[in-house]
């Protein structure tokens, strides 16, 4: 299935930080084990390119995406990696070159109108909204939504099990970022994510 579909039914997408490539597998097995088949590992340690290869080999049902994606090197990288969707926190035009060249699924961030407008303009309808909790968080989301009828955000940045909830029931809201879904040893991501499978459920 197309990561977009598998994050548009999971609605979470954990935001994995690895410092190192023998944490890639009890992380994201915890992960998936807790319900969440969704990881965006970030260009943020020297070895996201191998962990995100890693984790394609070994979850092929997952979605496995790279975040933190702030340049064409790191986009190449992680689509030769194996990533089936890049995230970054802004809109990069060397980024998003790639990623059609490569017919790869880009989700860019944004905060502004006009940074949404920009990337309307590039064929963009689903974007990170980053960071959501400092500028405006679920209330901004809301305003936007209302003009920017054809827009789902993933708002990232400041979400965890205790505000979840509110930002699930917004109906301009795709997914939810974050790395409170990745945080502890294995048993307490297993249990995070559970948990916020059962909010997204209303169970
Ligand atoms: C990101 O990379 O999207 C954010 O740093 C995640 O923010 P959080 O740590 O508040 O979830």
């Amino acid at each position: 299935m197309d990561a977009l579909k598998i994050i548009e039914q999971v609605r979470l997408v954990p935001v994995v930080i690895l410092n190192k490539v023998e944490d890639t597998i009890p992380t994201l097995s915890a992960m998936i084990k807790g319900g969440v088949n969704v990881a965006e590992i970030t260009f943020r340690t020297a070895c996201a390119k191998e962990c995100i290869a890693l984790a394609a080999k070994t979850f092929p049902d997952a979605a496995i995406g790279a975040g933190t994606v702030l340049t064409k090197e790191q986009a190449l990288e992680a689509i030769e990696a194996g990533a089936s969707f890049i995230v970054s926190p802004g809109f990069s035009e060397s980024v998003h070159e790639v990623c059609k060249e490569k017919n790869v699924p880009y989700l860019p961030g944004v905060i502004t109108p006009t940074e949404i407008m920009r990337c309307l303009d590039l064929g963009y309808h689903t974007l990170k909204f980053f960071p959501a909790g400092v500028f405006g968080g679920l209330k901004a989301i809301k305003n936007l939504g209302a003009v920017f009828a054809g827009v789902k955000f993933m708002p990232t940045g400041g979400v965890d099990n205790s505000n979840l909830k509110e930002f699930l029931d917004c109906d301009k809201i795709l997914a939810v970022g974050g790395s409170w879904l990745s945080k502890g040893t294995p048993e307490q991501i297993e249990a995070t994510c559970r948990e916020a499978v059962r909010i997204k459920e209303g169970k």
